[in-house]
C-alpha cells in the first residue's frame, strides 16, 4: 500500500499528455483518480478504462461548472492543476486581446478556481496537496505566440504561493512544478525530428523529459509533507546554460 492509498486525486486535463501520465501514476498507487477534461470524451474514457479512474467533463474556466464538479466529486485530497489551452490552437480570427483572455481564463482562472474550491474542501480534513503545472516559459523571454502563455504560467507561481500561505495552518501544501520540454505524443508529432534534436541540444542532459518522469515528480511533491510555497524546476539542467 502506498502512503496516498485511498486518497482522491483530481487531475485537470487528465485525458492526455502529462495529465494522463499523472493519472496513471496516482492510480497505480491506489488513489481514486478523477480525470477532468473539456472536449475530448473519447480520450478521457480511454484513460479511465486503462486506469480505473473516473471521468469528469468540466470547463475549468467556468466558475459554476467548477463548483458543480467539486460538489459532485466530494472530497479532494490532491489537486493537480495541469489543464492548459494549447498555445498552438489559437482559432483564426481571434484578436490578440481575445486570445489573451482565453489563455488566462483556462491556464490561470481555471487553476485559481480549482485551487480555491479544493482548498475549502481540504481544510476540514487538515490535509491536502495543491500542485500546479507551470513551464520553463514562466522564466524565458517569450516568443510572440507564447507571450500570454508565459505570463499565465508566471502568474501561477504567485497563485501557488498565496495558496501555500492560506493552506499552511491547515496542513495543506501548495507547490509549482515547472517542466521544460516534455516528450508527450503531441510534442513528438508537432515537432519535426530536426526541431526535437534542436530542442534537445539546448538541454544539458540532451533530451526532453518523458511524461512518466514528470508524473513521478508530481508524486514526489505530493508525498513530501514539509515542502510548500516552492517551485520545482524539472528541465534537464537548462538553468546551468551560460
Ligand atoms: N508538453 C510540454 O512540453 C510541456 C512543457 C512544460 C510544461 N507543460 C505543461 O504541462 C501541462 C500539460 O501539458 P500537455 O502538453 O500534456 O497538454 P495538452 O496535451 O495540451 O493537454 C491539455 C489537457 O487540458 C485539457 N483542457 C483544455 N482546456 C480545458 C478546459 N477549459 N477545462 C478543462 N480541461 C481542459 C485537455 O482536455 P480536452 O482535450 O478535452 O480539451 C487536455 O486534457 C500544461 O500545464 C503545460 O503547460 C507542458
Amino acid at each position: 500500500m502506498s502512503e496516498l492509498d485511498g486518497k482522491t486525486v483530481l487531475v485537470t486535463g487528465g485525458s492526455r499528455g502529462l495529465g494522463e501520465a499523472v493519472v496513471r501514476r496516482f492510480a497505480t498507487a491506489g488513489c481514486r483518480v478523477i480525470i477532468n477534461y473539456a472536449h475530448d470524451r473519447a480520450a478521457a474514457e480511454r484513460v479511465a478504462a486503462e486506469t480505473g479512474g473516473e471521468i469528469f467533463r468540466c470547463d475549468i474556466g467556468d466558475e459554476d461548472a467548477v463548483e458543480r464538479m467539486f460538489d459532485q466529486i466530494g472530497d479532494v485530497d490532491v489537486l493537480v492543476n495541469n489543464a492548459r489551452i494549447d498555445p498552438y490552437r489559437r482559432a483564426a480570427g481571434l484578436s490578440d486581446g481575445e486570445w489573451w483572455d482565453q489563455v488566462m481564463r483556462i491556464n490561470l482562472k481555471g487553476a485559481y478556481l480549482c485551487g480555491k474550491f479544493a482548498l475549502e474542501r481540504m481544510k476540514p480534513k487538515r490535509w491536502g496537496r495543491l500542485i500546479h503545472i507551470s513551464s520553463l516559459w514562466a522564466y524565458q523571454p517569450a516568443t510572440a505566440r507564447m507571450l500570454s502563455y508565459a505570463a499565465s504560467k508566471s502568474a501561477l507561481h504567485a497563485l501557488s504561493r498565496g495558496f501555500a500561505a492560506l493552506g499552511a495552518p491547515f496542513g495543506i501544501t501548495s507547490n509549482v512544478l515547472a517542466p521544460g520540454l516534455i516528450l508527450t505524443d503531441l510534442a513528438t508529432v508537432r515537432l519535426t525530428p530536426e526541431q526535437l534534436a534542436e530542442e534537445a541540444a539546448r538541454i544539458p542532459l540532451g533530451r526532453g523529459a518523458t511524461p512518466a518522469e514528470v508524473a513521478e515528480a508530481v508524486w514526489n511533491i505530493a508525498t513530501t509533507a514539509f515542502l510548500t510555497g516552492e517551485i520545482i524546476n524539472l528541465n534537464g539542467g537548462t538553468f546551468m546554460r551560460p
